[in-house]
């Protein structure tokens, strides 16, 4: 029996990197018999770096549209708010009682995040991987869908449980395992081929959001930057061309085929061919979902109420296993 869990911050948009690298896989899970399937939207990991108030509302509902849109089905996964479950913050504390100052300080999105001046940074920014472990491990989840970028959370994570286990010698905190598949577990920025696509990048020219449009979609790609050369015969051929491999691999991955295939179809071919491909292939995916989302979006009560059920179903798992943890911590009850 899998149990999923894995979440996105709702923060602007979501972007072509968090659909390729992270929805799409949940979908496929969510489709697998037997796997047990919660998407959280993590608003408390957004507030990590300062966020306006009304936007931070609007997000969340707009990250849960995003979801539906994308195909979650909110009748067979649980699409909930991570802030309406309390056990949360509440089992990250007593799992911070076990997170290592050092381990936190060689986390790479601590270092790119807080900057030259780590000094000024927050500790909610310091902490952020903690609450993320007990994210997982409040549902005892077994599998944790991502992008490449979340692979050394996923470790920690894995660490502070078999940590606890050590200490309280025990076997309740299971170990999660990351799952990072699909042909693009890390899409790059359309400018830099050098750079991850995200949502915090100052030019929107460099990432795809799922609410763009047709227009938006179409004019990035072909603004996209690329290199001289035609497209080559071989995968090794992408080698030291960081911009032409990115958007094969987005073609792949948006084809569901490999880049070999891709390059099948396109070796020998110019850009200026290959990227209207590209976007056609985009927009018939891309534009859908915004559609879809623009749609949810006009009746937000309908959101809130999915919402407020699914926050309950959240509840009932994690709440057992945030008092079993206390159990064993001997905490007085
Ligand atoms: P966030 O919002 O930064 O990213 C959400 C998901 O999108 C993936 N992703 C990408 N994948 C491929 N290419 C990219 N350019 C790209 N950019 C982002 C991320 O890897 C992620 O899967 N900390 C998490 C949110 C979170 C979480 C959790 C996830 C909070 N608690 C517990 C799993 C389990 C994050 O990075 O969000």
């Amino acid at each position: 029996m899998k149990r999923i869990l894995s979440g996105i911050q709702p923060t602007n948009r979501l972007h072509l990197g968090n659909y390729l690298g992270a929805m799409r896989n949940w979908v496929k899970l969510q489709n697998e018999p037997g796997a047990e399937c919660l998407y959280m939207i993590a608003d408390l990991h957004a507030i990590t770096v300062p966020q306006d108030p009304e936007s931070l509302t609007r997000s969340t509902r707009e990250t849960a549209a995003a979801y539906i849109a994308a195909g979650i089905d909110p009748s067979r996964s649980i699409i909930f708010v991570q802030s309406a479950v309390p056990a949360h913050s509440q089992l990250m504390w007593l799992l911070a009682t076990m997170a290592q100052l050092g381990k936190l300080e060689r986390m790479t999105q601590f270092k790119d995040k807080a900057g030259k001046n780590a000094e000024r940074a927050g500790l909610g920014l310091f902490a952020y991987p903690v609450l993320m472990a007990a994210d997982i491990l409040v549902y005892q989840a077994t599998h944790v869908p991502v992008g490449e970028d979340q692979k050394q959370h996923l470790e920690l994570a894995r660490e502070i449980a078999a940590t606890f286990n050590t200490r309280y010698k025990t076997d309740f905190l299971i170990q999660p395992e990351p799952v990072i598949t699909g042909p693009a577990p890390r899409v790059m920025s359309l400018r830099d081929g050098t750079q991850k696509m995200s949502k915090s990048a100052e030019s929107d020219m460099t990432r795809i959001n799922l609410t763009d449009d047709a227009d938006a979609i179409a004019q990035k790609i072909r603004k996209a930057k690329t290199d001289a050369e035609p497209l080559p015969e071989s995968e090794k051929g992408l080698e030291n061309r960081p911009e032409a491999k990115n958007l094969v691999t987005i073609y792949a991955a948006l084809a569901d085929i490999s880049r070999q295939d891709v390059l099948n179809d396109f070796a020998g071919k110019q850009f200026s061919e290959f990227k209207p491909a590209l976007s056609d292939l985009a927009v018939s995916q891309i534009a859908p979902i915004a559609a879809r989302m623009q749609e949810l979006m006009t009746d937000v009560s309908e959101i809130d109420a999915l919402l407020a059920n699914a926050n309950d179903r959240a509840n009932n798992y994690a709440i057992p296993v945030l008092s079993e943890v206390e159990r064993i911590m001997g905490i007085w009850k």
